[in-house]
């Protein structure tokens, strides 16, 4: 559709935001749809998030994406938090409701909704989660109450330990938490039903790292990669070869942007299309 005066702006802001997906994905679904709707980028440098979300109130921006390094420090510029985002501590997505500046956090949800479009769901499982960062906690927070068992493994305990914490008293659930080591998460897997690997480990440039023995992997062990640069992580490609079912990132880019557009436009978008698209993009990158 042609911009014209009344075309609803959004965007992604960040540092960096160069290849980022969600613009495909966005105007994909915009296009699909008869929306006239436009997303777009900008690289905001720490220092000038306070302008750049002023500069979008004042122009009447209906929505924006947060990407690191803004996800909490965002936070306090804004009119309103959802629940879950406040839980999270963080926003990967703002809603602008008639001038007010709303936080949500669509990360957890686009990691369950991975999960379930491939048939699997955390309802009752035993699940390991590697990692205590942002998008570990996103998923935490998103999936505890629902899964039978959760243990978080990281490298630095201290930090899963925080995490662990927060969860038993926001949530009231059962969490176990453990190092990122072979020793410490065997027995964690061997009763484990869904891994999820929620660190950085196996991202692009290092490929050849897996979080995770491939010895410790099962086929009867869900295994789900945050990850999506490569499509395909040695994680992923270990699973796979001992008849693991998988799920890649990719899955869990397409469904938080799908569920930030909900947020947005309160219309459910064209997710095979979103994911063609981003997918095209990735092969091309
Ligand atoms: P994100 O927002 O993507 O979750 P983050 O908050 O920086 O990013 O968290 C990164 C996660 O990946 C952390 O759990 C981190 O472990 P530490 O808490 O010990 O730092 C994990 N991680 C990153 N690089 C790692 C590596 N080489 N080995 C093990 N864990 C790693």
């Amino acid at each position: 559709m042609k911009a014209s005066w009344d075309t609803q702006v959004y965007c992604l802001i960040g540092d960096p935001v160069a290849y980022t997906l969600s613009p495909v994905m966005h105007n994909t679904a915009f296009k699909k749809l008869g929306i006239n709707g436009l997303y777009l980028a900008f690289r905001v440098p720490t220092g000038k998030l306070r302008e750049a979300v002023e500069g979008m109130k004042a122009l009447g921006f209906k929505g924006f994406n947060v990407t690191i390094p803004h996800k909490v420090e965002i936070i306090r510029f804004l009119d309103g938090l959802d629940r879950l985002a406040a839980r999270i501590g963080a926003v990967n997505t703002v809603k602008n409701d008639g001038g007010r500046l709303i936080g949500y956090n669509t990360d957890g949800e686009g990691a369950l909704r991975a999960l379930e479009e491939a048939g699997v769901s955390p309802k009752g499982k035993n699940v390991v989660v590697l990692g205590a960062g942002g998008a570990s906690r996103a998923i935490c927070f998103t999936i505890a109450k629902l899964a039978r068992k959760l243990v978080i493994a990281n490298r630095t305990e201290d930090k899963a330990l925080k995490l662990a914490e927060r969860l038993r008293a926001e949530l009231g659930v059962n969490v176990e938490v453990c190092r990122l080591l072979e020793e410490e998460l065997a027995p964690m897997l061997a009763e484990a039903e869904i891994l999820i690997n929620a660190t950085s480990v196996g991202m692009y440039p290092e490929v050849e790292n897996s979080p995770v023995s491939s010895a410790l992997l099962r086929r009867d062990l869900t295994v789900f990669d945050i990850v999506y640069k490569p499509l395909k992580t040695r994680l992923l490609r270990e699973a796979e070869l001992k008849g693991a079912k998988t799920v890649d990132g990719l899955a869990m880019l397409v469904h938080q942007a799908a569920r930030a557009f909900e947020i947005w436009t309160g219309v459910t978008p064209p997710v095979e299309e979103m994911r063609k698209a981003a997918l095209k993009e990735v092969r091309q990158g």
